[in-house]
This record gives structure tokens, C-alpha cells and sequence, in this order.
């Protein structure tokens, strides 16, 4: 089976990048991580990579006059590497529309949360506040708009008496680290296709309990 090369962009620890990391060395798995990138030259997650035997790349914004010239050489790195399919894991710099059209349809995002609630930051600090008795994690293609996009896939967790922002967004996390595997290998087999902004998924994928609800 032909594998779809994927580029996996990180700012932090990267423990999504490693959810993907497992993933993929199954031989039935539709994706190959055929580099890791950062635009955080101290990303702990670059040394959970390359230890992996992963291609590791650095892109420091700070190195760049300016966003379109920073990411001009994203855009660069990723195609040297071949990737066909970029994933965002924690990357923490906007993207703008001259990067996410050029990758149109082609650049995920996970966020931790039910989008369209609570885009941005501090997710589960707000999801608290706002008393909500789900939260979790959705999975989408990404567009121009912040935390915007056709959306893959989603995955929901309960909301607990006593909850703090950490206990919640370990349990968001957890979700997340099965969400993102199942989601990019939807997107990397042309199982979950974008039409009229909304991603639809091959008839047989629906009855995936797993992409309902991974945290079961
Ligand atoms: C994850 O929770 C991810 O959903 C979030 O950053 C964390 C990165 O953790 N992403 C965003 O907030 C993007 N808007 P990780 O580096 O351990 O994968």
C-alpha cells in the first residue's frame, strides 16, 4: 500500500506528534512521517522524534523579517521533505492565508476543543467557567480563520465535579491522542473528503464508534 507522506509541525512537547509517531509504524497505516518540523528551535518534542529515527527540521520565525517570509521557508522545508499533508501538533504560530490556501485541503489541525466553541487559547480554563458538561477535542482541515475549518472528526469528554484546567486537559489530551491518529488516517487514505465545506466521510466510516467517541 502506497503511504501518503505527511509533515508533522510542532512548537512544544509534542505529545500528539508521538500519538502519530506510534500510529504510523503500523504497516497498515496510511500515513509516513517523513519529517517533524519546529518553528521552536528548544521543542522537546524534536528530540521525541529524532530519537523515533524521524527527519527533524527547525524554522525559527525569529530568524525571519516577517511572517510571509517565515513561512515561505515552512513551505519550503515541507516540500523538500515530500510531504504531501501537513499536520499541525501544538503549533503555535498563525498561520496566514497565503499558507493555509496554498495547503488547502491538505493542512490539519487539532484543537482542544468542540469546535466552534472556545477557539484560541486557554480552552479548558473557559470550558470550566463557562460550566459546560462536555468538552474534548475536534480534528479539522484548517482555514484562513482561526480554529476554522471542515471538520474530520470529533471527540468528547465529560466534564467532573472538582475538575481543574490541568485534570480536564489531561483528559481532553488523552482523547486527543486517539482522535488525531484516526482523523490524519481518514484524511491520508481520501476517506474524509472536503465538499461544500463540510468533510464527508466514506459511508463505512460513519459506523466508526472509535471516531464518534475514541475516549471509550
Ligand atoms: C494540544 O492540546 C493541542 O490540541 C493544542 O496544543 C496542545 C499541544 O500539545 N493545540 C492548540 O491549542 C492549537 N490551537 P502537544 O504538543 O503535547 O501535542
Amino acid at each position: 500500500m502506497a503511504k501518503t507522506k505527511i509533515a508533522v509541525l510542532i512548537s512544544g512537547r509534542g505529545s500528539n506528534m508521538q500519538a502519530l509517531i506510534e500510529a504510523a509504524k503500523d504497516e497498515d497505516y496510511p500515513a509516513e512521517i517523513v519529517l517533524v518540523a519546529s518553528n521552536n528551535p528548544d521543542a522537546p518534542g524534536l528530540e521525541v522524534a529524532r530519537a523515533a529515527g524521524i527527519e527533524t527540521d527547525v524554522v525559527n520565525h525569529r530568524d525571519y523579517e516577517d511572517r510571509e517570509a517565515f513561512e515561505e521557508a515552512l513551505d519550503q522545508t515541507i516540500k523538500l521533505y515530500g510531504a504531501r499533508i501537513v499536520c499541525l501538533a501544538g503549533f503555535m504560530r498563525i498561520l496566514t492565508p497565503w499558507f493555509t490556501e496554498r495547503w488547502r485541503d491538505l493542512l490539519i489541525n487539532i484543537h482542544p476543543s468542540l469546535l466552534p466553541a472556545f477557539k484560541g487559547l486557554h480552552t479548558h480554563e473557559r470550558a470550566l467557567e463557562a460550566g459546560v458538561r462536555i468538552h474534548g477535542c475536534t480534528v479539522h482541515y484548517v482555514r484562513p480563520e482561526m480554529d476554522d475549518g471542515p471538520i474530520i472528526g470529533q471527540a468528547a469528554v465529560p466534564v467532573l465535579p472538582g475538575d481543574t484546567p490541568d485534570v480536564l486537559s489531561n483528559r481532553v489530551l488523552e482523547a486527543e491522542h486517539k482522535l488525531y491518529p484516526q482523523c490524519v488516517a481518514l484524511a491520508c487514505s481520501g476517506k474524509a473528503r472536503v465538499a461544500g465545506e463540510r468533510v464527508r466521510l466514506q459511508a463505512r466510516e460513519f459506523g466508526a464508534e472509535l471516531l464518534m467517541n475514541p475516549h471509550d
